[in-house]
């Protein structure tokens, strides 16, 4: 595994592009197992999780061709094994995006349970649940789901009891290739549910109320896409940029950026003090920090909300804000790891239940830290490269599952940060 070795506090200049959205690429690249055909891919980020979904595919029989400077994958789905094992489900939990896919085309499935992780039990029982609503037979052995469509996949209604955005994935996958009418309620909003959605639509399904709590889905089958898939930007890697941009109190311009799918995120920066301007149709954001950050409260929500994959981030700038302010995670219960790790770095936080007490501004000083999950590790980066002094951040194959290349995208920006093997 590798580290990063951060030498701070780093000064910034220049402009940053915004890699293609891993939580957009992965449901759509388990949406190729519906075809009959190729379907190729474009803007595909070079992250640990999508080696991880194209292996997955390779298992179950596809052929798969990801040229990676050009960012572009094709998938050949020639399905002949409908499992999804263990192995590779524990090294991302998207995996459970199998699931929907298998069983809508193919009516059986074997998808490994994916277990917890550092953030939360994230169990998947309302996955489960809805699909045997849909008339699917679902048993949970040895640690695997084993789903096989009891006579056919019939359209319904299904009432999400929380908002579950790869559940909902799985049950858009499932609701084009089923018979009837299928209403998802409470279902996620999340631009990443959105393009999985519109892609099934440019495919010849008929889907309606995307992007709200309810979606309709006509079941009828799909046509093979005519053109590329192209996967959006990544408003999660575009906000990490803000929040590293304003920690170094550097001045940057991002692009490849979608603001529109950033609403809640900029508010936040804005109402800290930050001047963040949207420029070429909200492509291109330019980032001004200020002298002195105002504390805020902040509670992580389904979107159009706070997002909990910000969390940590926002966590980290508030340590610099003059005055208290408090982070409430509603979404995933374990999902301050990393708060251990920035007091190592001078931090003052108190976590109480699922809030977060931040007292600020303080002086991080350089240390030896560890990531923990993915966005804590972009956040330990984050402060690291605000500390005083050498941080060496530990278990970097978290940030590689999830950012593009984040610490050469740093040095290019000025940035002291060298990758070692440990
Ligand atoms: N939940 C259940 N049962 C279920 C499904 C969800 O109890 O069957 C609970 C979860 O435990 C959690 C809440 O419902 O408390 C919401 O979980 P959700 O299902 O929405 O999360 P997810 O689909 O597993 C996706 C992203 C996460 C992101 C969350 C929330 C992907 C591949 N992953 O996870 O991304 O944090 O939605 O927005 O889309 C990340 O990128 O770092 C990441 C963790």
């Amino acid at each position: 595994m590798d580290a990063l070795l951060i030498e701070g506090p780093s000064k910034l200049s220049g402009k940053v592009e915004v890699s293609g959205s891993k939580n957009s690429a992965l449901p759509l690249l388990f949406a190729s197992i519906l075809f009959d055909g190729k379907v190729t891919f474009e803007n595909i980020p070079r992250l640990w999780d999508i080696e991880t979904t194209l292996k997955l595919l390779e298992l179950m029989g596809c052929r798969t061709e990801w040229e990676k400077e050009v960012g572009r994958v094709s998938v050949f789905p020639e399905v002949k094994t409908k499992v999804a094992p263990y192995d590779q489900v524990k090294k991302m939990r998207a995996g459970i995006l199998a699931l929907g896919p298998l069983v809508a085309k193919y009516g059986e499935a074997k998808v490994s349970l994916p277990g917890g992780c550092a953030i939360g039990a994230r169990p998947v029982n309302y996955h489960i649940e809805a699909l045997r609503k849909m008339g699917v037979r679902v048993e949970v052995e040895e640690g695997y789901i084993h789903a096989s469509v009891k006579d056919k996949l019939v359209g319904t209604e299904i009432l999400f009891p929380e908002v579950t955005v790869t559940g909902t994935e799985n049950l858009l996958y499932v609701g084009v290739m089923a018979e009837g009418t299928t209403v998802l309620q409470n279902s996620a909003c999340e631009p990443e549910v959105v393009a999985l959605g519109e892609f099934l639509k440019s495919c010849g399904a008929n889907i309606s109320g995307l992007g709200t709590p309810t979606i309709t889905i006509e079941g009828g089958g799909l046509k093979l896409p005519s053109q590329p898939v192209q996967i959006p930007p990544d408003r999660i890697e575009a906000g990490t940029w803000v929040s590293i941009s304003l920690a170094t109190r550097s001045p940057l311009e991002i692009n490849h950026c979608d603001a529109s799918k950033m609403t809640s995120v900029l508010a936040a920066f804005r109402q800290m003090g930050a001047k963040i301007e949207e420029r070429n149709q909200g492509t291109t954001l330019k980032v001004t920090p200020a002298e002195i950050y105002h504390p805020l409260h902040i509670e992580t929500a389904p979107y159009p909300g706070f997002p909990t994959d910000m969390q940590a981030q926002i966590l980290t700038l508030l340590c610099l804000a003059q005055g208290r302010s408090t982070v409430v995670e509603s979404i995933f219960e374990n999902r301050f790891m990393h708060v251990a790790e920035l007091r190592r770095l001078g931090a003052q936080i108190e976590v109480n239940g699922n809030v977060a007490t931040v007292e600020g501004p303080v002086e991080f000083q350089g240390a030896p830290i560890m990531a923990t999950d993915l966005r804590a590790s972009a956040c330990l980066v984050l402060a690291g490269l605000t500390s005083k002094g050498s941080t060496r951040v530990s278990r970097l194959y978290h940030l590689d599952r999830g950012y593009q290349r984040l610490d050469e995208k740093l040095r290019r920006l000025g940035a002291k940060i060298t990758r070692v093997a440990e």
